[in-house]
């Protein structure tokens, strides 16, 4: 089984001056109180990579970007390449998150495509799938879920997810307040391992499954003691230092 991974997903907020005083936060609380057994990731804003290298340059904490453009290089204004990352010591890249793939309109063709271009820079693909509130009250949860993790599959083949995190975000929980409880996170998380299991076991055993979704210092223990719960992907409370770092505590 995997070490357990905690993610801070800053989405679109903070400035300079907010990023170092959270990373300088984070970094200090981590060497203090936090078991570094377990691995934690930050993925700020892109254009405070560089400020999250520098700031983090002396800790454990690794780096992760939010997302990226799968070529190289080339006209696709306002984009930056996964090849970039790499300059910014990015260790992980989150991808299909549900803000991407419904405010952006991102395929599961094209989520798969960066999936591929993720790995081929060495970084480790965060894939995000979860269903909306309507498919989980018409009993279409599994369906969904798995669906997503499918299409990806068919493109880059399950060996790619040797080296690879699955995001387990119920769109109705993420920002709402709303959290899966921990069963129903259990439930689909041990779907998840079970439909991975069928394809590969190796793949299936060791890969981290986290979940994401209104995660708080005061839900996080209750999550992290589930069985196939690896983890978590933090949107609001990681822009708290004391919530993060409690959650960070938690796993
Ligand atoms: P919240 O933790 O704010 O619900 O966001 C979850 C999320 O989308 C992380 O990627």
């Amino acid at each position: 089984m995997q070490r357990s991974l905690v993610v801070a997903n800053w989405k679109m907020n903070g400035n300079k001056l907010v990023v170092s005083q959270l990373l300088n936060a984070i970094k200090n609380g981590v060497n203090k109180d936090v078991n570094q057994a377990n691995k934690i990731a930050i993925c700020p804003p892109s254009l405070f990579l560089e400020l999250t290298q520098q700031e983090l340059v002396d800790s454990n904490i690794f780096i992760g970007a939010q997302n990226a453009h799968p070529q190289n290089a080339g006209a696709f204004t306002g984009e930056i390449a996964f090849v970039m990352l790499k300059e910014f010591s990015c260790s992980y890249v989150i991808i299909g998150h549900s803000e991407r793939r419904e405010i952006f309109a991102e395929s599961d063709i094209f989520i798969a495509e960066k999936f591929a271009a993720a790995q081929a820079h060495n970084l480790e693909p965060i894939l995000c799938v979860g269903e909306t509130q309507e498919q989980r009250e018409s009993g279409q949860t599994e369906s969904i879920v798995l669906g997503q993790i499918q299409a990806v599959i068919n493109e880059v083949g399950i060996e790619a997810f040797a080296k690879a995190v699955i995001a387990y975000e119920p769109i109705w929980a993420i920002g709402t307040g709303l959290t899966a409880s921990p069963e129903q996170a259990q439930e689909v998380h041990a779907a998840i391992r079970s439909f991975l299991t069928e394809m590969d076991q190796t793949v299936a055993e060791n890969i981290s499954i986290i979940y994401g979704g209104s995660v708080k210092a005061s839900n996080a223990e209750a999550l992290f003691k589930q069985s196939d719960i690896d983890g978590a992907l933090v949107g609001g409370a990681s822009l708290d230092v004391n919530e993060f770092l409690t959650i960070c505590a938690a796993a």
